[in-house]
């Protein structure tokens, strides 16, 4: 089976979130499945850099005015389909906005773009080569979709994956007449949304399966609370609605065999990760000592409930724990956290910014991850943290409640336990659950043997790809 994926990261090439290392990873996995995947992804500077010896397969004089090439390269064991349109993607900053985090203002334009081509590819654009099933992930390629829905390709299968509902791709209703849409995709059952255009809602009406990345976010999304304005629409189609849990690529994260980290070490062998906490202490300027050390590694915004940890921290270091902090994002968090950080000397450090290596020896190094997200559609830290021993201390939301085991009583006594759950997501039980997690720390062998049973939980793709590949094969049969 041959199958087209589109989106606007990928890792290990352009990589803001969770998306990328999803679709970086899946296609690996399908292989299993006996599915051929190819990714389509914008031609970033990054991207770019990393193309080596590329063959050029379409010409674009004027795609949404600007010349285009479409692209097609190996990279990393990736098939990759690259736009490579240097007025759109060839610029300074991030994927989505300038180096201050101001969206650009002709994402519309870059996005339907892509997902213009994306079309073009399942109708046939790319000699030798058309996709038996299209999968297509978050807004920026969604109008994929809807293209095809109007267009010659209607009867390819088109499964749009939702990663994040609060980001929609909401644009004015006057771009509309630039989309190169037929005029009956106008209207509640097309691209229109609330008076604009929007993207993501445009996929979801078009698409033949609308998948999401954990069945506990796939119930929550029904509801107004997460549903962010789409909540009715997605009720109208949840006998096309699936939550299929991501997984993490087992090679990239592996204690065993991880080059950035300075001791390897398995669920047998515990005792390899004190060279790494003693390594993470150095590189965040903590105590030396066997104080419980918790880690977070995320975005700084709301949805990821950081502004909760700025008081949490006062409470955290007052209960004996220590905390390293990396992360980047919302502005007012990216300054509060340093000066939290000079408070707490040697027991608290912050680095704001982004470190992929850095990520990996914190996991490796420290006991316990904090994750206090007011929504989560998955999240992978926690699967990070379940595989390299650093507990997922987590909110009871989307994704971190299906993948984490509560060290409630009876857990810990049966040996199941893998971290700690605590609701809501709040003030008062984030401080609650830090302080079991301190208490659960000062019992030496009920700890690790929590960390034993999380090194054991299957966080691999290989029974999420196969969820996909049936899907897929499900959406095939219907057609044929
Ligand atoms: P989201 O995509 O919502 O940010 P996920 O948990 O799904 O959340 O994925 C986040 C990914 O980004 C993980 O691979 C995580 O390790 C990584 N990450 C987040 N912030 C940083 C950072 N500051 N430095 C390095 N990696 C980070
Ligand atoms: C989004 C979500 C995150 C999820 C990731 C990959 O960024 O916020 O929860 O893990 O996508 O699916």
């Amino acid at each position: 089976m041959k199958l087209l994926s589109i989106a606007s990261e990928i890792y290990p090439l352009i990589k803001t979130g969770g998306l990328a290392d999803v679709v970086g990873a899946l296609p690996g996995a399908l292989t299993g499945e006996g599915v051929e995947t190819r990714t389509l992804v914008p031609g970033y500077p990054a991207v770019i850099a990393h193309l080596g010896k590329a063959k050029i397969l379409k010409r674009y004089d004027a795609l949404f005015g600007v010349r285009a090439t479409l692209l097609s390269a190996k990279v990393d064991g990736l098939d990759l389909f690259v736009l490579n349109a240097a007025d759109f993607f060839a610029r300074p900053g991030g994927p989505y906005g300038d180096a201050t985090g101001n969206d650009w203002t002709d994402n519309w334009r870059r996005f339907a773009a892509l997902s213009r081509v994306g079309a073009d590819i399942a109708e046939g654009a790319v000699k030798g080569w058309r996709p038996d099933v299209v999968h297509v992930h978050d807004w920026q390629a969604a109008m994929t979709a809807a293209y095809m829905r109007f267009g010659p390709a209607h009867s390819v299968p088109k499964v749009v994956t939702i990663h994040n509902l609060a980001f929609q791709g909401r644009f004015d209703a006057e771009i509309f007449g630039e989309l190169g849409l037929p005029p009956e995709a106008w209207g509640v059952d097309g691209v229109e949304y609330y008076g604009g255009t929007g993207y993501l809602k445009a996929g979801l009406v078009s698409a033949d399966a609308i998948t999401t990345v954990s069945p506990t976010y796939a119930e929550e999304i029904r509801s107004p609370v997460h549903g962010m304005g789409l909540d009715g629409l997605i009720n109208g189609r949840v006998d096309r609605l699936h939550g299929i849990l991501n997984g993490v690529d087992t090679d990239i994260w592996n204690p065993a065999a991880d080059p950035s980290i300075p001791r390897t070490y398995s669920g047998r062998a515990l005792s390899g990760r004190i060279a790494n906490r003693i390594a993470l202490e150095k590189c965040f300027g903590l105590d030396h000592d066997d104080a419980p050390l918790f880690i977070i590694v995320s975005r700084l915004t709301w949805q990821k409930g950081m502004d909760l940890m700025i008081d949490a921290m006062d409470h955290l270091v007052a209960l004996g724990g220590k905390l390293a902090l990396l992360g980047s994002g919302d502005h007012p968090l990216e300054g509060a956290f340093p000066g939290a950080a000079d408070r707490h000397r040697g027991r608290v450090g912050v680095q704001i910014g982004y470190d992929e290596g850095l990520s990996h020896l914190m996991q490796a190094g420290g006991d316990a991850i904090l994750i206090p997200s007011r929504f989560e559609p998955c999240g992978l830290t926690q699967l990070y943290g379940l595989r390299y021993g650093c507990l997922p201390v987590v909110a009871r939301v989307g994704g971190l409640a299906d993948t984490v085991i509560d060290a409630n009583e009876a857990a810990v006594n049966a040996g199941a336990a893998t971290g700690i759950v605590f609701a809501p997501s709040d003030p008062l039980a984030l401080h609650g659950a830090i302080g079991r997690a301190v208490r659960l720390h000062g019992d030496k062998s009920a700890w690790q043997a929590m960390q034993r049973a999380a090194m054991r939980a299957d966080v691999s793709w290989s029974q999420s790809a196969a969820r996909y590949a049936a899907l897929y094969r499900d959406l095939l049969a219907q057609v044929r």
